[in-house]
């Protein structure tokens, strides 16, 4: 910029410098012309420099002069400035303002998986009964899937039609829950209340059967166990889960790890035992296995036999889930078409 030359009268200096100033329209125009009036090398700056250069006698007059100069452009700056400050301000707030009128958009509910749903609903009534959750690794090996549980070696369960092998034969996809009654009881002592609900594994699929599926198993350990606390326990639960008019049937099966083992019809909740289409006729719905379970896999732990009893049962998840919610095939849970989940 230079020195000012002394020909340019400080009035006209003044105002244009006010005229460019009220002709700023934001804050970084206000800062630019600071610096090019009262920087270090702006031209009022560069003005007060040459005051040394005057007589003595011009000196006062002139540096007040150049100072009340001085005084209005900063003052001018300083307004300016505040009044494009406000002006931002403003801009910015009606830029970020909304109608607060407006209808929301909605958001998508989401919805719980019939499986989780049910399996949540089990288990806390399970709870309540005093049941302690545990979980068991879906993994499995021969040993705990089958040995441990009293299966014999040429059981038709161990085929491979049934069985999911990994690692080439070393390890398999656990077939049912009753795994972690072993892995349980391993790690306790009894008396011993436990449910394991969770996945399993079996090489079928058709409209009522998958390749993976649910199971809630479930067994007590205690000095004087029988049938009829088992009988109690399953009662007691399905009241709380069908209501106090649903009865239970037990007819005798066959499980390796229990003895006397049944499988347990309960009366069918649509029709009340009538018979309908969801027990086709028969007023029964078969939901799971149970029994006592056998010494040999109380020995198989270490417990001793003779002075502790239990019973063990195994519910299908996917059963009471299908039914509750009236789905007929069992493979719509797995699609996970939103369509149909958004249903639940
Ligand atoms: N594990 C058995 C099955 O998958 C069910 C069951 C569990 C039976 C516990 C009796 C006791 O079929």
């Amino acid at each position: 910029m230079g020195d000012i030359p002394a020909s340019e009268d400080l009035d006209g200096l003044k105002s244009k410098a006010l005229a460019q100033i009220a002709s700023a329209v934001s804050m970084d125009e206000v800062e630019t012309l600071r610096v090019s009036l009262l920087g270090r090398k702006g031209e009022i700056t560069s003005r007060l420099k040459t005051l040394s250069s005057f007589s003595p006698q011009e000196r006062p007059a002139a540096g007040a002069a150049l100072n009340a100069v001085k005084n209005v452009i900063e003052d001018a700056l300083a307004q300016r400035a505040s009044s494009m400050k406000k002006k931002e301000v403003t801009e910015r707030l009606q830029q970020e303002s909304f109608d607060i009128t407006l209808p929301g958009r909605p958001v998508g509910d989401g919805a719980f998986h019939p499986i989780g749903s049910v399996m949540d609903e089990l288990i806390s009534i399970f709870q309540e009964l005093g049941f302690a959750v545990v979980e068991g690794p879906e993994i499995e090996t021969d040993e705990y899937n089958f040995q441990m549980l009293n299966f014999p070696d040429d059981h038709p369960a161990r085929d491979m039609q049934d069985t999911f092998y990994v690692q080439n034969g070393a390890r398999l996809l656990r077939t049912h829950t009753s795994p972690v009654q072993i892995h349980a009881m391993l790690k306790r002592q009894p008396p011993i209340s436990v449910i394991a609900p969770g996945r399993v594994y079996r090489c079928d699929s058709d409209i009522t059967h998958s390749p993976v599926f649910h199971q809630l198993e479930g067994f007590h350990i205690a000095k004087n166990v029988t049938f009829g606390h088992l009988k109690g326990i399953l009662e007691l639960f399905f009241h709380k889960l069908y209501g106090k008019h649903t009865k239970l049937r037990f007819r005798p099966s066959f499980f390796p790890f229990t003895e006397p083992s049944a499988e347990v019809d309960v009366s069918c909740q649509i029709c009340s035992g009538k018979g309908c289409r969801v027990c086709k006729g028969s007023g029964w719905l078969e939901i799971l296995g149970a029994g006592m379970i056998d010494p040999n896999v109380l020995n198989a732990v270490n417990y001793d036999s003779e002075k502790w009893t239990g019973f063990a049962f195994g519910l299908g998840i996917e059963r009471i889930a299908m039914r509750k919610y009236g789905i007929d095939d069992i493979r719509l849970l797995y699609e996970n078409d939103v369509k149909f989940l958004s249903q639940f």
